[in-house]
């Protein structure tokens, strides 16, 4: 499905900007940084993710695709939290970006080393208009809570396309077992629509 009206025109200038930092190879370090003011101005306006990707689902989070770049650079997902719902305590094995954008979620940290994955006593709230990164340089592995009495959303940017992608979570019993996360959808919702290259001529290098 490809839904176009000005509703989503966010999204669209955010996939695009994206894009563009992505058109050429650039450090990890800087695709976060500069990402992370990206996604920060997606998710500090609450006006344009259309309602069908806002739905939660009973008995678990709900994960949309909301965009997958071609050659699968990026990703775009919307994260629905139900009341009292939560991740697994997972990785990524990508770079990523988590931006809230309406809610608040409950973040706690951990770390593998030594065959085990370990709770790093590090938690902390996310809110509104807040993004944080996750790699496996700067941290990959966490869980995710609802952290508000309602529902909680969070607009989530991977490198690559994470419902695709094999990775690794904590089982009920604590073992470390691979996973695939895939999609609760699977269509995209953008019509890309880039403006001009030569608006991102400030992008860094
Ligand atoms: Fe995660």
């Amino acid at each position: 499905m490809v839904c176009m009206n000005n509703q989503l025109a966010p999204l669209n200038q955010f996939v695009a900007e994206m894009t563009e930092l992505l058109s050429v190879p650039r450090t990890e370090e800087l695709i976060l940084a500069e990402g992370k003011r990206l996604l920060g101005a997606l998710v500090s306006s609450d006006r344009w993710l259309p309602p069908e990707y806002a739905k939660p689902i009973p008995n678990k989070y709900a994960q949309y695709l909301l965009y997958c770049d071609p050659s699968e650079r990026f990703s775009v997902v919307s994260f629905v939290w139900g009341p009292g719902q939560s991740t697994p305590v997972h990785d990524h094995t990508v770079w990523g970006l988590v931006g809230v954008l309406r809610g608040a979620e409950l973040c706690d940290e951990f770390t593998f080393h030594d065959g085990n994955v370990h709770c790093l006593d590090d938690s902390h709230i996310l809110n509104p208009g807040q993004v944080e990164s996750i790699s496996p340089t700067v941290g990959d592995w966490h869980r995710v809570s609802n952290a508000s009495d309602g529902i909680s959303i969070s607009i989530h940017v991977y490198g690559g396309d994470i419902g695709i992608i094999s990775r690794h979570r904590l089982s009920e019993n604590g073992e470390i077992v691979d996973f695939v996360s895939a999609y609760d959808n699977i269509h995209c919702t953008v019509e890309m629509a880039l403006p001009d290259p030569a608006e991102f001529d400030k992008l860094p290098t």
